[in-house]
């Protein structure tokens, strides 16, 4: 099968690339540093040329309104090369409980793309997943100065890239869904314990502050962020990942 994925050279996409590789697929990856950028159009075409499925693994610089511009952009661009190449399926990668989290501009955008993308012509599959664990070491650094680290202990069930990665490449293979599956980690932690198991991992001996309004994740309420009984769970623990 000829699959190009779009944001290929990024954490989940180049994983995503290796395990089509591995598996016989004619796997390609795309960025801007490989000259397409999905935001101006260009060289998405060229891309896009023989693909039966395209894989979009991209995401924008900032997390603000600007995200919004983003998604609707980039998901405009690519359906219209797609029906011009007349790719057979396109997959994206979104967030467990977006829609639960409104006061997350970023979150929004997450909507409107997976909106976008239902409303078209082109079949597709929505893979949505909870916070990758590579990430929870950026969320850190949001919120932590030379003598602490402040979070909230907003509940989270955090799923680590590589499962991402087999879950994307199985379904860019098998689908079109033509509807959205759920994967999230094995458990539930709250953001401010999964900071002091980091922390400590690395020998880093700064306290975390339990803050409900420290950071990004502090407008994310109760449960929205972690598995309903629809959710795929993956195997590998947080703390088996910190120590491996
Ligand atoms: N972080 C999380 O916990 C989490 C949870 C659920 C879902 N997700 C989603 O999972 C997806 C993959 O995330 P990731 O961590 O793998 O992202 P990443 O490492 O930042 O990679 C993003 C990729 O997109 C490419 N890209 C960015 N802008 C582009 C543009 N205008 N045109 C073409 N390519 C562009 C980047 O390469 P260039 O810079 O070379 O263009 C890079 O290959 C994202 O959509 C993210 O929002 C993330």
């Amino acid at each position: 099968m000829k699959i190009a994925v779009i944001g290929g050279t990024g954490l989940i996409g180049s994983r995503v690339v290796g395990i089509l590789k591995a598996n016989g697929h004619d796997a390609v990856a795309h960025s801007r540093a490989t000259g397409v950028d999905l935001r101006s159009g260009q060289g998405v075409p060229q891309a896009l040329k023989g693909a039966d499925v395209v894989v979009n693994l991209t995401k924008p610089e900032k997390f603000d309104e600007s995200a919004l511009v983003f998604f609707r952009e980039t998901m405009e661009n690519l359906l219209l090369a797609a029906e011009d190449a007349e790719v057979g399926h396109l997959v994206i990668l979104s967030i467990v409980g977006a829609e639960k989290v409104p006061d997350l501009v970023y979150y929004q955008a997450r909507v409107l793309q997976e909106k976008i993308l239902e409303q078209s012509d082109i079949p597709y599959s929505i893979v949505r997943s909870t916070q990758f664990f590579e990430f929870i070491e950026t969320v850190l650094s949001w919120t932590s100065d030379d003598t602490a680290v402040r979070l909230p202990a907003v509940l989270m069930q955090p799923i680590a890239a590589a499962d991402v990665a087999r879950t994307v490449a199985a379904v860019a293979v098998t689908g079109p869904l033509e509807e959205t599956r759920n994967i999230a980690g094995p458990e539930v932690h709250p953001l401010d314990n999964l900071g002091r198991m980091t922390l400590a991992a690395r020998g880093d001996e700064r306290p975390v502050i339990t803050d409900p309004d420290a950071g990004f994740f502090s407008v994310a309420n109760g449960v929205a962020l972690i598995a309903d009984e629809s959710t795929l769970l993956t195997e590998t623990t947080f703390r088996h990942w910190l120590t491996s």
